[in-house]
């Protein structure tokens, strides 16, 4: 179990070292998006937050740079502006660097120490602080994704590895109809299992029959959407979507461009005529998404019904993945970085649910209409972080759920709730529509 820890550990900080040796020297200081801290911040945040969590917060040690447990304790998503000023003056890089080979090495002389306080400290039992931890480093891991996304190719390089871009094999849509029952929601905590505060407790919710679109929406269908005036068409978009629209002047899913008299997306590092991933999910806001939606007389699904299509089946059994109870693997969807991009919609056929919804995991998370929300008998477990998902019940969050190609193997489970602001356009998610209730 220790010996556990250790290599999960290192693991996930080669993972990140190899993520920050991607950007360009100098780049670390860009903000390439005005809502969130520069890069430099994150480089200072993760050990930041395993030393706040572990060291101090599960063993109480005494600190050895306050200055930088407070300054990189925690990033912000600010409602309601479109831009924030971050600090003008950073740490210089070394000092980061040396900052977090420290905390790196005192969190591996803290995983005895944790262990033997498993009996008495729920932070402690079968090493949840690390888990913590280690998931908080996974999640960034992919939102520094959403933000290396955002800068000019020229800051960044292509990692050594990448697989070619595919462009073959999407699934033609269609409409599946699923069946009304139950689901269950979050995950048992007699089990053991770890999971964020916002998964507990279990709950068990009805639904009725509804339609789901067998594939996500794809490039080449949004850009109908488009061209039949979808931006400029107040009627579609609830009121606070289009004031924000107007206001930040949003004509296109951010990661498309008017280049030239044609429209092309931009993956991570290359542009890309549109026509050539017309078969790519459309990445999108929930604002833009549900704006879509209306114009094809659908809507997104809830929560619960994007767990009836990905984890039930029609004869009345739930299960772990979409695909079953098998170990994610990359037969079954695009995470865990298999591409830098995205694939065709169902392109992945091993993937599909019981039902025969395809790449409900992988791919891009997808949107739901489901405000982000405690489940009824929520705690907020985590000691020594409260605010982890408490802050953002606010009614101004959404529920995603799935997956990216960003997402480490580690996060895809059935209770994992992710979540973002309507308005915030930059994350890799895509959504289906669904009709009737
Ligand atoms: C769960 C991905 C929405 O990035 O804002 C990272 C995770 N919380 N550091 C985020 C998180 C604190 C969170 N999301
Ligand atoms: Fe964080």
């Amino acid at each position: 179990m220790t010996g556990d820890i250790r290599r999960r550990l290192e693991a996930c900080w080669s993972r990140s070292d190899e993520i920050f040796d991607l950007l360009e020297p100098g780049a670390l200081l860009d903000q390439p998006v005005a809502l969130r801290h520069p890069l430099i911040f994150y480089l200072g945040h993760l050990p930041a937050f395993a030393w706040n969590q572990v060291c101090r917060g599960a063993l109480d040690r005494p600190a050895f740079r306050p200055d930088f447990d407070a300054l990189f304790e925690r990033g912000i998503d600010p409602m309601g502006v479109d831009h924030y000023e971050s600090a003008a003056e950073w740490p210089p890089i070394s000092e980061i660097i040396d900052y977090r080979d420290r905390v790196r090495h005192e969190l591996l002389t803290a995983i005895d120490e944790v262990a033997d306080r498993a009996a008495e400290d729920p932070l402690a039992e079968g090493g949840r602080i690390f888990e913590v931890a280690i998931e908080h480093e996974l999640m960034h891991q992919e939102t520094l994704q959403y933000l290396f996304q955002q800068l000019p190719f020229d800051r960044k390089r292509r990692p050594q590895a990448m697989a070619p871009y595919r462009f073959d094999g999407a699934t033609p849509p269609a409409v599946v109809e699923i069946g009304g029952g139950g689901v269950v929601l979050g995950a048992d905590s007699s089990a053991g299992d770890f999971g964020w505060d916002n998964e507990f407790p279990q709950l068990e919710v009805s639904v009725g029959d509804f339609a789901m679109d067998r594939t996500p929406v794809r490039n080449a269908e949004f850009r109908e959407f488009v061209a039949d005036g979808g931006y400029s068409r107040a009627e579609l978009w609830g009121d606070d979507d289009w004031r924000w629209r107007q206001r930040i002047g949003l004509e296109l899913p951010i990661f498309w461009s008017h280049d030239n008299g044609s429209l092309t997306y931009d993956t991570l590092f290359d542009r890309l005529d549109l026509g050539v991933v017309r078969d790519w999910p459309v990445y999108a806001s929930h604002a833009e998404a549900r704006a879509f939606c209306r114009w094809r007389g659908a809507r997104l699904p809830t929560e619960a019904e994007f767990h009836r299509a990905a984890y039930t089946t029609p004869s009345g059994e739930n299960r772990r993945y979409p695909w079953g109870d098998s170990a994610p693997s990359p037969s079954h969807g695009n995470f865990d970085f298999h591409h830098w991009s995205p694939t065709p919609v169902g392109c992945l056929p091993g993937g599909d649910s019981a039902w025969g919804v395809a790449e409900l995991v992988g791919n891009g998370w997808e949107w739901t209409d489901s405000v982000f929300a405690p489940f009824p008998g929520f705690e907020a477990t985590i000691r020594s972080y409260p605010g982890y998902s408490a802050d953002f019940f606010d009614g101004l969050h959404r529920v995603m759920l799935g997956a990216s190609w960003a997402t480490p193997t580690q996060l895809i489970r059935r209770s994992f709730r992710n979540w973002f602001q309507r308005h915030y356009p930059f994350m890799f998610a895509k959504f289906r529509c669904v009709r009737g209730r």
